[in-house]
């Protein structure tokens, strides 16, 4: 059994609370929040949870092993270093803090300290993309094209983050977990229509080797909620749309091929196209959070890396770093380092 505590319980703590109880590994002893009455509500149905607005009281509690940190974004730094410092392994929300300078430090003095640095990439430990992962690697789409992302909706505008710091660490984490090869650079646009200079809206493009290119639309200001994501191959072609109940991703056997000698011979593209069979493989609907919290706990126990550790979460962060950089910048391309 893991001992455990939360900090953090508005809106995503209580998922992290729940899943700690339910979870066979873990045993929830700690719940902290600065706003009592947010804590008294959320903690109503786990008596036995202790309680406290001061995360000091869960840290020098000999008998915890791990935090876990559901807090705001610019928290996440100090919150995980004091919890790193005083011996406690560390899984923390995404994005893993507000810099790549931060993120860096808490990597190393993880790893300076033997402990766990593990970022809530929460979609990596989705069926939908484990699914996507186990296809690509069976070969079946064959060279990978491009991976085009819609995240839109009547979003929750954030008072102290963009959109892009929002919504982007769910596809850049996801593409982290899907592409083997590495980013190169990124361009970005975006604009803020609430007065606040933070973006609401953006278009990220993130170019790779292999001549592989992504692309996010993202948007907390659209009338419509979308979440879908294609990946364009040379063999087959997958729709992800996460918010069909059942069947979320489908596999199209379609696509284009080019006569090469027809390019040599009369110097012109040749393309013909072939349209064949859709499917709709099986998907595991295990909660995503339930899974990760079993990772987490297993690394603990075993004192291996997690799926997505400290360094999946500093590489997310050196993208949203280089896209911040070329927003400011009307849009140039910015390496990614
Ligand atoms: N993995 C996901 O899919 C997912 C989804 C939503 C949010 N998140 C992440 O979860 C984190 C929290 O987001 P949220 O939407 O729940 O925010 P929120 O504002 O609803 O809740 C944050 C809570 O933290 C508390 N808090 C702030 N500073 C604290 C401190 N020093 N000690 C103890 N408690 C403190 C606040 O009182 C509040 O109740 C963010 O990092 C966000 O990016 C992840």
């Amino acid at each position: 059994m893991i001992n455990v505590g939360v900090i953090g319980c508005g809106y995503w703590g209580p998922n992290l609370i729940r899943n700690f109880v339910m979870n066979p590994d873990t045993e929830l002893l700690w719940a902290c929040d600065l706003d009592e009455e947010r804590l008294e509500k959320v903690l109503s149905p786990y008596p036995g949870v202790r309680r406290t607005t001061s995360i000091d009281d869960i840290l020098s509690d000999p008998s915890i092993a791990a935090v876990a940190i559901a807090t705001p974004v610019h928290t996440h730094f100090p919150l995980a270093k004091i919890s790193l410092e005083s011996g406690k392994h560390v899984l923390i929300e995404k994005p893993l803090a507000s810099s790549v300078d931060e993120g860096e430090y808490l990597v190393s003095l993880a790893r300076e300290k033997g402990l766990q640095l593990m970022c809530d990439h929460t979609f990596c430990y989705t069926g939908a993309v484990r699914k996507m992962k186990e296809i690509i690697v069976s070969g079946e789409l064959g060279q990978l094209y491009y991976f085009d992302s819609v995240r839109i909706n009547l979003g929750l505008f954030q008072h102290d983050i963009n959109v892009i710091w929002d919504l982007a660490p769910h596809d850049l984490s996801i593409l982290d977990f899907l592409i083997e090869t590495k980013p190169i650079q990124v361009s970005a646009k975006g604009a803020c229509h609430a007065g606040n200079g933070l973006e609401n809206i953006a278009y990220v493009t993130i170019e790779y080797a292999d001549n592989f290119i992504a692309h996010l639309h993202l948007n907390w200001l659209s009338p419509l909620k979308v979440r879908k994501t294609i990946i364009g191959s040379s063999e087959k072609m997958l729709v992800w749309n996460d918010l069909e109940p059942a069947e979320k991703i489908k596999i199209y056997d379609k696509g284009i091929m080019v006569k090469d000698e027809e390019m040599e011979e009369r110097g012109r593209l040749l393309v013909s196209y072939r349209s064949g069979d859709i499917y709709v493989p099986h998907i595991d609907q295990t909660e995503a959070l339930s899974v990760m919290i079993t990772e987490f706990a297993s690394c603990i126990k075993e004192d291996r890396q997690a799926l997505t550790d400290g360094e999946a979460g500093l590489r997310v962060l050196q993208i949203l770093k280089a896209t911040e950089q070329s927003i400011k910048n009307d849009g140039a391309n910015v390496p990614i380092q």
